[in-house]
């Protein structure tokens, strides 16, 4: 069986990225096929060819507002590389209920909070604010609605009295370097099943 196609979009540093791509080696059932940014200065695209992956921008901003237009060039250039999974890794856009439709089941997302707990921005400070105790990150399928398609996994860790927005960002996306990679390869041998990680290593 050929391996299978991986796309992943991103918008910033793309750490995740970097974890995605070098776990897939070896007898990892899928390969990397194409990094796609919607920023052409996102320092995951430099990262991406440097680990020997192509990398293309679709400038965003070149389609002032025209969710439509840049949707549509997001596509023509994600089918050239014919992708059967998509990874968003800190891809910072919404897409279109329409766009997601095409890819039902087959992409994912990854967020930086327990879902359903804290959809959308600024997770840590919200899980600080509220006193939580627990925190961490969520690997789930992208649906029409922001954050909310079934999970694929999860990984908690514990917040502790001294935390802060910094440290509870940078623990938890230790952990998301973890997590993405493990649910990838389950989902590629077709394991859809909730993965839990617990604590921080
Ligand atoms: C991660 O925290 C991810 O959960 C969020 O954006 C961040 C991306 O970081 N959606 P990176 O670009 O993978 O380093």
């Amino acid at each position: 069986m050929s391996d299978l196609r991986v796309a992943v979009l991103l918008s910033g540093s793309g750490s995740n990225m970097e974890a995605l791509v070098r776990s897939m080696t070896g007898d990892h059932p899928a390969r990397p096929v194409l990094v796609l940014s919607d920023r052409p200065e996102a320092g995951g695209l430099g990262r991406a060819r440097a680990l020997g992956v192509p990398a293309v921008a679709v400038d965003r901003l070149a389609f002032g507002g025209d969710r439509g237009r840049f949707e549509a060039a997001l596509a023509e250039v994600l089918e050239q590389a014919r992708p059967d999974l998509v990874c968003l890794a800190g891809f910072m856009r919404v897409l279109s209920p329409d766009f997601v439709a095409g890819w039902a089941g087959r992409m994912l997302n990854i967020h930086p909070s327990l879902l359903p707990r804290h959809r959308g921005l600024h997770t840590h400070r919200r899980v600080l604010e509220a006193g939580e105790r627990e925190h961490g990150c969520t690997v789930h399928e992208v649906t029409a609605e922001l954050d909310a398609g079934p999970i694929l996994g999860q990984a908690r860790i514990d917040v502790r009295p001294d935390d802060t927005e910094d440290s509870l960002a940078a623990r938890v996306l230790a952990r998301e370097h973890v997590l993405y990679p493990a649910v990838l390869r389950r989902v590629a041998q077709g394991v859809r099943g909730p993965l839990l990680l617990d604590g921080d290593d």
